[in-house]
């Protein structure tokens, strides 16, 4: 059962609980604020605290920060495992406020989460809260909590509890709003230091995230469209006898073993830390784990000359593994990096020539050796990756910077012209394919917990899907929704679910709409035993912006701006969202993207019906209507189709100015 001594911080001092040693821990920040600034960070964190308790916590909290350079609470650390529970175990007078309370515990868990005890999801600092306190305040609120009243959540930190109305959003979340001349990753180290702001990522500060399953389908979109697109596999082939290589076991890399199996390919995926790796592997998601290059070279070869759908973890760094392709002239078809380069000297990517244990106490005791270290790496990363892919290899940046922290490093990843050589697998996959058309990823949880509900909303979802095929002619949606209802089929088999009854498909505003809606009329019906909780991540057609990733096919020069993301945030809250968020950095960087999402909990109401129709909509035609102005072809299609369904629609669309006029003009300059 829930434990309700968690809800709030308690009168008497709790137990200090030990650090755990069994799990992985987030590295140790560097030590970047002044003495004054340690006074600020410990008067910021005693402020949770009653007087009485400052002397005690006041040193253990400065030992905090100069041991972890952040103060965590360690403290406050709930001693029962943090797991989603079924909804109705949550003690709340509002079923939203306690779905989210569900979605928070389900970021925590640390079956799911990357560093749980520092509370972070995933990326290496995809924070839920900054301190423990925070996280018992929220879930104290949230418990007591009705439906007129709103939580205000500033970085993790709970304003409070403010009077609103049932239509509004019981939460709404913002993390790492800066003023733009302060969003530096050196201000970031310091705000966050000091307790003041955090790091949110995507689905960690928002809380919805729904493990690698996330990106598992997604990632298998890419691979199978990249293999299309550069190798000619036919539409409805798999991968076999394709190689695949990459790096990273992580929070969301680790979807990449799995995508490659569940689209044919062999694959090896190289990862520094044993730790990630051998939680891959128990959790099936890797099929075999080696520390020799070569062996993992000659499993990978055989697998794709057998024609099989295998992975395999290389405990070692990608760096050493590109080199030895290269050495050895082996063929590798796709190859990517999913390191986490949007944090690039603070763990997120480890050297090539030192240990994984050496690296993570270098970091934080002489960063800028490191920090060379890291970026001579690069270089060698970039050379030979180009090597292989004068050999034929097709290779893209799999949207954690690595194309910007590899040019920030002085490697050879430049045309001649400026532009990188490699696309983001945005631009050139997912952009024109998914989000210009409107697909995305929309994931929903079960709340009950159950299996039997998540089967039967995979069955809803399929039929829908079923229907939608015989209603349309375009083939390029076809070829998509034709994607999802293998995966919707294979889904169950493929048991991607860790933590929470999780689902995830791509869809556009149509699918999702109905899919939602069957799924409303089910819980009403009782076939569905409890409500569910839709969302999606913020890697979507609407929720980013980010100029190297979901904006990176925008090329009428907005894809530096981020109206999309905020409008997308402020049109959710006003649309029915139980909980909007809006965010600083996430994927690529603090700084370098602005990015949104929601949650919405559906009971099988008339309500949540009305709802979730308006509020879907918007989510998605939003963005492809801005992707229609900045002239995108397919989404010029989709805004026009969208606008015939629903006549209250009406978007500006652009005008195509020839080539000619402008040709005539700028002649002889
Ligand atoms: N593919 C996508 O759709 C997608 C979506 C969102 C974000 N991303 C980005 O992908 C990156 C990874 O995300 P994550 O959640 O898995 O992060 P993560 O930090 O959990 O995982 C990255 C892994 O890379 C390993 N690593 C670092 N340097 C290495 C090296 N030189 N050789 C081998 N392994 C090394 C780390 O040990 C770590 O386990 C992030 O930058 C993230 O923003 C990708």
């Amino acid at each position: 059962m829930f434990d309700e001594s968690i809800l709030g911080l308690p009168d008497d001092l709790p137990e200090h609980p030990d650090y755990d040693a069994s799990l992985d821990h987030a590295p140790v920040r560097k030590q970047v604020l002044s003495q004054k600034q340690e006074r600020l960070a410990l008067q910021n964190a005693l402020r949770y605290f009653e007087s009485k308790h400052h002397d005690v916590l006041s040193k253990e909290f400065l030992a905090e920060l100069r041991k972890f350079g952040r103060i965590y609470m360690y403290r406050f650390r709930p001693i029962e495992q943090i797991k989603a529970r079924p909804i109705h175990e949550y003690p709340s007078q509002s079923i939203q406020a306690a779905g989210i309370m569900l979605m928070i515990d389900n970021n925590l868990d640390p079956n799911v989460a990357q560093f749980p005890h520092e509370l972070i999801t995933y990326g290496g600092n995809g924070s839920v809260f900054q301190n423990w306190a925070q996280y018992r305040l929220v879930m104290k609120y949230l418990s007591e909590m009705t439906d007129d009243q709103t939580l205000v959540v500033y970085s993790g930190h709970p304003l409070g509890l403010f009077p609103s109305h049932p239509e509004a959003p019981r939460v709404v979340v913002t993390n790492g709003m800066m003023i733009p001349n302060y969003s530096t990753p050196i201000d970031y180290e310091r705000l966050n230091a000091m307790g003041v702001t955090q790091y949110g990522q995507m689905t960690a500060g928002s809380y919805m995230y729904i493990g690698p399953q996330g990106i598992v389908h997604g990632t298998t979109i890419t691979l199978m469209n990249a293999a299309r697109m550069r190798f000619g596999v036919a539409s409805d082939s798999d991968l076999s006898g394709m190689r695949f290589v990459t790096s990273g076991l992580g929070g969301m890399s680790g979807a990449q073993a799995k995508a490659a199996v569940i689209s044919g390919a062999a694959c090896i995926v190289a990862e520094s830390n044993p730790t990630a790796a051998e939680k891959r592997h128990q959790q099936g998601w890797v099929n075999v784990l080696t520390k020799d290059v070569d062996e993992a070279i000659d499993l990978m070869i055989a697998a794709s000359e057998a024609g099989q759908g295998k992975s395999i973890g290389y405990v070692g760094n990608i760096v050493d593994l590109w080199e030895r392709l290269v050495e050895r002239e082996v063929f590798v078809h796709l190859g990517s990096d999913q390191t986490s380069l949007h944090n690039p000297f603070q763990g997120g990517y480890f050297p090539a020539g030192m240990s994984f244990k050496e690296s993570q106490s270098m970091m934080h005791e002489r960063p800028l050796e490191f920090k060379k270290l890291v970026q001579e790496s690069l270089r060698r990363h970039v050379n030979a990756v180009n090597l292989l892919v004068d050999r034929g290899m097709f290779f893209w940046d799999y949207g954690n910077a690595f194309l910007l922290e590899s040019g920030r490093a002085g490697a050879e990843i430049f045309n001649d012209d400026g532009t990188y050589k490699y696309p983001s697998y945005v631009e050139d996959i997912m952009g024109p394919l998914c989000f210009d058309r409107g697909f995305g990823p929309f994931r929903w949880v079960c709340s009950s917990g159950s299996d039997s509900d998540l089967q039967e909303t995979d069955k809803i979802a399929e039929n829908v899907l079923v229907e939608m095929l015989e209603e349309i002619d375009d083939e390029d949606v076809r070829q998509q929704i034709k994607d999802n209802l293998r995966w919707i089929r294979e889904a169950d088999e493929h048991d991607m679910v860790v933590g929470s009854k999780a689902r995830i498909l791509y869809a556009d505003e149509q699918g999702r709409s109905r899919i939602a809606s069957a799924m409303n009329k089910a819980i009403g019906d009782g076939r569905i035993s409890a409500p569910i909780i839709l969302g999606r991540d913020h890697h979507d057609v609407s929720g980013t912006d980010s100029p190297y990733r979901e904006t990176a096919n925008i090329n009428d020069g907005s894809k530096w701006t981020a109206d999309m993301s905020v409008q997308n945030f402020v049109g959710d809250a006003i649309r029915g969202a139980t909980w909007v968020s809006l965010h600083n950095g996430g994927g690529v960087g603090w700084g370098e993207v602005f990015n949104g999402g929601f949650g919405m909990v559906i009971d099988g109401s008339d309500a949540s019906q009305r709802k979730l129709q308006s509020m879907l909509h918007w989510d998605v035609t939003n963005g492809v209507a801005r992707r229609a102005w900045a002239r995108n072809d397919g989404a010029i299609t989709s805004i026009k189709h969208a606008m015939e369904i629903n006549e209250k629609l009406i978007v500006t669309v652009p005008n195509i100015v020839k080539e000619s006029v402008l040709d005539s003009l700028f002649e002889g300059d």
